[in-house]
């Protein structure tokens, strides 16, 4: 059972730190790449020769042309956003083969996404800033026992008889008006998006069966992580969070797996921290500095748009990110943001009521009030996009990733300085 060959890929902060770009990398050389978790809330982009890939459901391994791709049952799917995102794709030039969905990924219908929006507003001024897609309440109503399955889809009279009985029971309870789409128009839908998917060759099956084949087999396996520790169910900044399970323990129960089979764990920092929605945020920059790493790093929501908050690297977080996650190496992306910034800061610690926490605080009405303490260290002036290798990087890029490694006890294997598939140099090899 004990396979070598798995490498879990874990975003360390609020999301968006770059993992599809980290992903399309070490899928080039894994065979098989698995979501484990999360819905189209997430946005992965990989860019390669100028061509920009945006992956929600589908996993970013796709683009390499010989990986098996797998989206496992701790997904919930949109199969009408999937098949758009396929389409999409093709139209790109990718041509999705290979592809499995766990034929007990919870379906997110047409309802969840009103209920979504529904529940935003009414929040108010306590609105989570949610993607609007529908996630919440989709897994709610997982966890709550009321929802459909992929696999209730392939029989056209299971299906019928479930959804009437859902349909007609979440008409009972909810005592919103909001005109929902009839029991046929969702009937429809979903059917016609899977006949295509079908079509298209996409097997729909007990995806936890084939991945435990493939690391009994000793296959490269990589699981790619959607949103970040701190927007996790359980352990994130709660209620600004996700209704999923985003850390590395995710992939157990996302992907049907005993955690003996997980190898190694790579955590995916981005060289500062952003923040997209609504919830406390310690090292947030609020002056024009915001301005221009948000710029720089083209810090605008992958899926919504969104200006993404952004503040320095917390190691605060990130500790507590590599407990819970169990980091065994760490990529550390956009370092070539921070260039032409004299000073960089670090949030080495958080001050409450005039006392110094060494752990991140579960209460968030403790982590509102939170001063950041900070280190400074000196910036670099070189643009670093275009470096041949470690040997051209300035003195001051090997301070501030020496600081990291020794913070966290984790060496890094991986450094990103730009966008493209080709702006990364790697330090050592994850897998190992
Ligand atoms: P993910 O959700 O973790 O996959 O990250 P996103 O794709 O949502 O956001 C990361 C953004 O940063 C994307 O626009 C990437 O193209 C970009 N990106 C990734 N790595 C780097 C890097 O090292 N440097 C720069 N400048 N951009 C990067
Ligand atoms: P990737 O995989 C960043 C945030 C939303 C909101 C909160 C809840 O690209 O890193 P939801 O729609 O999930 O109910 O929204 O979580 N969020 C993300 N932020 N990256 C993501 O995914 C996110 N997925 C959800 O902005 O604050
Ligand atoms: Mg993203």
């Amino acid at each position: 059972m004990n396979n070598k060959n798995t490498l879990v890929v874990i975003g360390a902060q609020w999301g968006d730190e770059g993992k599809g770009k980290i992903i399309d990398l070490i899928s080039q050389n894994a065979e098989v790449v698995v979501r484990f978790n999360g819905g189209n809330n997430a946005g992965h982009t990989v860019i390669v020769d100028n061509k920009i890939y945006k992956f929600r459901l589908l996993p970013s391994g796709v683009i390499s042309p010989n990986t098996t791709n797998i989206i496992a049952t701790g997904v919930i799917v949109n199969i009408t956003a999937l098949l758009e995102e396929i389409e999409e794709a093709e139209k790109n030039g990718l041509f999705i083969k290979n592809l499995y969905i766990s034929d007990r990924s919870p379906l997110v219908l047409p309802y969840h996404i009103i209920l979504d929006k529904f529940y935003e507003e009414k929040r108010g001024a306590n609105k989570i800033g949610t993607t609007s897609r529908g996630i919440g309440p989709a897994y709610t109503d997982h966890f709550s026992r009321d929802t459909l399955h992929i696999g209730d889809l392939l029989d056209k009279e299971i299906f019928r008889e479930k959804l009437t009985y859902i349909y007609n029971f979440k008409r009972a309870i909810l005592s919103i008006n909001y005109e929902l789409p009839s029991i046929e128009e969702i009937y429809n839908s979903q059917l016609n998006a899977l006949e295509k998917l079908l079509e298209k060759g996409i097997i729909i099956t007990d995806t936890s069966k084939l991945i435990n084949d493939f690391i009994n087999r000793g296959k490269k396996i990589l699981f790619e992580g959607a949103q970040g520790t701190l927007l996790d169910i359980n352990y994130g900044t709660y209620p600004y969070v996700t209704s999923s399970f985003t850390i590395s323990g995710g992939v157990c129960v996302g992907a049907g797996i005993p955690p003996q089979s997980i190898s190694k764990v790579l955590g995916v920092v981005k060289a500062y921290t952003s923040r997209v929605g609504e919830g406390p945020f310690p090292s947030e920059i609020r002056n024009e500095l915001a301005d221009f790493i948000r710029e720089k790093g083209q810090e605008y929501g992958t899926v919504t748009r969104r200006p993404r908050r952004v503040g320095w690297l917390d190691f605060v977080a990130l500790r507590y990110a590599k407990r819970i996650n169990g980091f065994t190496g760490l990529a550390i992306t956009k370092l070539d943001v921070l260039s032409g910034l004299e000073k960089i800061k670090i949030v080495v610690g958080y001050k409450y009521q005039g006392k110094i926490l060494d752990e991140f605080p579960s209460s968030l009405h403790i982590l509102d009030k939170c001063e950041p303490i900070l280190e400074e260290l000196p910036g670099w002036k070189e643009p670093l996009r275009n470096i041949k290798g470690l040997h051209e990087l300035p003195n001051t890029v090997f301070r501030y990733l020496e600081r990291i490694e020794k913070e966290l006890e984790t060496k890094i294997d991986i450094i990103g300085i730009g966008p493209e598939r080709k702006d990364i140099i790697i330090l050592r090899d994850p897998w190992l």
